[in-house]
């Protein structure tokens, strides 16, 4: 169990990891002193060290108008309803509650009704459950940070997502979310974004209307730190326009209408908060975030021909045509039964059987973690 591991923490090493110690329940209570005692000299730390770096990644950090901060909401108020909550229920229900229709996050919701049943519901990886499941194989993550992360025996989102720090090196799909207006100076043009975001780790953007005018003549600047400092340096400014280039693959276009000076959008970039770098490479040497869990079933192309009686996976960790046997695709075909990536694939990226990086099947390769729905013909999301 969680509690009895704490041991194993190398206490006090760096700040995220405390702060994530504080959202377990089950914090024993001499250490509960020592742990809150710990957390304010962080927190006056943070307060009183101008241009600190922040203490996670956005969107998991304040925007010019989204309050997140050591405090507020995650931490404080969680550790305040305490006792009454497992350790499980409490990861899962921190997150929902942003992660909601309702919430800060509500454009990223995952519920519990989600949760994947195989063969008869579900969208999302399920959470909340035993990480033991004989049935299908799972056993105890082995990387020692989403070990300590099974609380009460259940893995939770937290086991697999590091809240606190959104890299690029981790992999996953990177996102840049809907813009929003933040102020009312009576602009009556939208401002979309745009792009595909390549930064190492994740940044609010805010953008701000210098000069008015429509959609090609307004200019504006953008900020990184919720408008402290701007680019382009003054004096200079960017002019309103289609997909016009920000930085790090990013993008905003300004629809029709007239854009008046001051008027804000704002929005994140920023990669999905891994725990562990995902699949990647051969099964005995890469990388191993599915394979990590599920490492039972794991197999390649040569223990395939070996039954031992046990469930196994599709061959995972090799390339296609591994075996030599030429009966494989040199690439795979899209949904629309085109070859993916050429010329007449369908328009939907949501259902393509994406390989890592060197070419070797996954099993991101053919399942999702999030909002898939197993529809071919749909395009997957919240
Ligand atoms: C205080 C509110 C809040 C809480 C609590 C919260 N999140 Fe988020 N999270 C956000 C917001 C806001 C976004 C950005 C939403 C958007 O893009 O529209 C986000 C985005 C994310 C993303 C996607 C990041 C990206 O850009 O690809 C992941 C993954 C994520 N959260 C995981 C979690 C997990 C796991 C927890 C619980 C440990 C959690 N969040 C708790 C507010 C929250
Ligand atoms: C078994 C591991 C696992 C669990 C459990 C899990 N996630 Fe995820 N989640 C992932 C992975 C992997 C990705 C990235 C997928 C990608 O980008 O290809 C992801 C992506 C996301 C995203 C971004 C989705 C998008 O479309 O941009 C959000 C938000 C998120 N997770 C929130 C949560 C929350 C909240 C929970 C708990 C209720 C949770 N996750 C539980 C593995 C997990
Ligand atoms: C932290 C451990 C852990 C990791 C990491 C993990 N899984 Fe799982 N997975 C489980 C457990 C436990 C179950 C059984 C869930 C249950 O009881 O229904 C499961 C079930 C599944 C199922 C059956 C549907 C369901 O949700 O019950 C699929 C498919 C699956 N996992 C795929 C993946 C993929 C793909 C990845 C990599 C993105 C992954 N898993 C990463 C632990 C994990
Ligand atoms: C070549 C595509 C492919 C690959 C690669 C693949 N899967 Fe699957 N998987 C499927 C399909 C299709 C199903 C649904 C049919 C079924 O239940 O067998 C499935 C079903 C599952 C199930 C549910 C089984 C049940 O009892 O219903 C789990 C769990 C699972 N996969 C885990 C994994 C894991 C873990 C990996 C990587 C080690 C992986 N898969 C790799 C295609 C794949």
């Amino acid at each position: 169990m969680w509690c009895g591991r704490t041991g194993e923490v190398p206490v006090g090493s760096h700040e995220r990891t405390l702060e994530e110690r504080m959202t377990s329940a089950c914090a024993m209570p001499q250490r509960a002193a020592a742990w809150l005692l710990l957390l304010m000299v962080t927190m006056i730390f943070i307060a009183f060290s101008p241009g600190v770096a922040e203490a996670s990644d956005p969107p998991h950090w304040s925007s010019s108008t989204v309050t997140t901060d050591c405090t507020t909401p995650c931490h404080i108020p969680h550790h305040a309803a305490g006792d009454g909550l497992t350790a499980s229920a409490g990861n899962v229900n921190l997150c929902q509650s942003c992660h909601s229709p309702s919430g800060a996050a509500g454009d990223l919701p995952i519920n519990s009704s989600d949760v994947a049943i195989p063969g008869t519901q579900g969208t999302s990886h399920a959470f909340d459950v035993a990480a033991v499941n004989s049935p299908l194989g799972t056993q105890e993550p082995e990387n020692p940070a989403m070990q300590l992360r099974v609380m009460g025996g259940n893995v939770v989102c937290s086991t697999c997502h590091n809240q606190h720090s959104a890299a690029a090196s981790f992999g996953g799909h990177p996102r840049v979310s809907l813009a929003k207006q933040v102020t009312a100076f009576g602009s009556t043009g939208p401002v979309t974004s745009g792009g595909i975001f390549n930064g190492s780790t994740g940044v609010w953007y805010l953008v701000e209307i210098v000069t008015a005018g429509n959609q090609t003549s307004a200019r504006f600047r953008y900020s990184k730190d919720n408008g402290t400092s701007w680019f382009p340096t003054a004096p200079a400014t960017l002019g309103a326009g289609i997909d016009v280039t920000l930085d790090s693959g990013v993008n905003i276009s300004f629809g029709t209408g007239s854009f008046s000076v001051g008027e804000r959008w704002e929005f994140s970039a920023s990669w999905p908060f891994l725990r562990s770098a995902l699949d990647s490479s051969a099964n005995d040497t890469g990388d191993a975030y599915c394979r990590d869990c599920h490492r039972s079933w794991v197999m390649d192309h040569d223990t395939v021909r070996t039954y031992d009686g046990n469930f196994k996976s599709h061959p995972v960790g090799v390339a296609l045509d591994a075996n030599g046997m030429g009966y494989d695709r040199s690439v795979p075909l899209d949904g629309n039964g085109a070859p993916q990536g050429a010329a007449g694939e369908d328009s939907n990226p949501t259902n393509d059987l994406l390989l890592d990086s060197g070419g070797f099947v996954q099993c991101l390769t053919c399942h999702g973690v999030h909002y898939v729905d197993s529809n071919t013909l749909t395009v997957d999301g919240p």
